[in-house]
């Protein structure tokens, strides 16, 4: 039987993750390249994307700047001939890039933010693994992870924030079901991942603790949470490199939440 760290390895594999050059897509990138994968860096903003792949080269792994609106059917079929191009056929795919939208009363919102943040997050989900399977299928082999949220479980506890949001990390939650039994028969295990609060970019910098308002936010979130406190991108590289390998082969269709107990009570 061979040595468990040695299933964790990603040697010669081609990893291709969206939103890759900024907070948890940058992290899930080169984490996969320090376990070993060649990684496409697929970005809305390319020159970020490049950052992520010039630190990727700099560990001795391959590794490509693409750019690519996933909300765009033919940007995002475009993003995955472009990796098996440049790297190869693809072996794992990371459906990460998301957005938030700002506060707003229900009876204030607009469809066309609703509609932007279904699109991104949830139909971006829906086109990168499709267009990933559609290279896994005739392979038998694959590994789809898609970033969820723990707001994919629960709400957000302030009135009037992240509703579009929350309502396409849930439909990410299920849809990883629904493509887990599709493509169980395949050999490809889909998976999520639903972080909690990570001070990214992410909704104009509010969990950055830049201003006097994210700082009241991080101290709300910090005592919401058992842990008493955010978490880092680079907390969530040991939960992707292992949904991503072989480590992981027996889950299927399951989200993981890295959440520092925030869904536990
Ligand atoms: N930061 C958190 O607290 C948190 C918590 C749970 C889940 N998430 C999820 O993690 C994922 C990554 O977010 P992040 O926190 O790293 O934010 P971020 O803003 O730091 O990074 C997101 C990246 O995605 C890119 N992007 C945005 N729209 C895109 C599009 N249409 N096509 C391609 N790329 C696009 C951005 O350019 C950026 O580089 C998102 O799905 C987000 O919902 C974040």
């Amino acid at each position: 039987m061979p040595n468990v760290l040695d299933s964790f390895r990603l040697d010669g594999q081609v990893a291709l993750v969206t939103g890759a050059g900024s907070g948890l897509g940058e992290a899930f990138a080169l984490a996969l390249a320090e376990a070993g994968a060649d990684v496409a860096c697929a970005d809305l903003q390319l020159e970020s994307a490049a950052k992520t792949a010039e630190a990727i080269r700099s560990l001795g792994r391959r590794a490509v700047a693409i750019p690519v609106d996933v909300s765009r059917e033919g940007d995002v079929v475009a993003m995955v001939s472009a990796t098996v191009e440049q790297l190869g056929p693809l072996d794992i795919v990371f459906a990460n890039a998301g957005i938030a939208e700002p506060t707003s009363p229900l009876i204030e919102s607009t469809l066309e933010t609703w509609q932007k943040v279904i699109d991104v997050d949830l139909t971006g989900v829906y086109l990168t693994a499709r267009e990933a399977a559609k290279v896994m299928i005739p392979r038998r082999r694959g590994k789809i992870v898609s970033t969820a949220s723990i707001y994919g479980f629960v709400a957000n506890f302030r009135a009037g924030r992240g509703r579009a949001y929350a309502a396409a990390k849930a439909g990410v939650i299920n849809l990883t079901r629904s493509l887990a039994i599709e493509l169980a028969q395949y050999n490809i295990q889909v998976n999520a991942i639903a972080p909690t609060f990570i001070g990214t970019n992410i909704a104009g910098g509010m969990l950055r603790g830049e201003t006097e308002e994210s700082r009241q936010y991080i101290a709300e979130i910090s005592a919401r949470t058992p842990i008493g406190r955010l978490g880092t991108p680079e907390e969530l590289k040991g939960v992707a490199v292992f949904l991503a390998s072989a480590a992981s082969n027996l889950i299927t269709g399951y989200t993981v939440a890295v959440d520092g107990g925030y869904l536990a009570w």
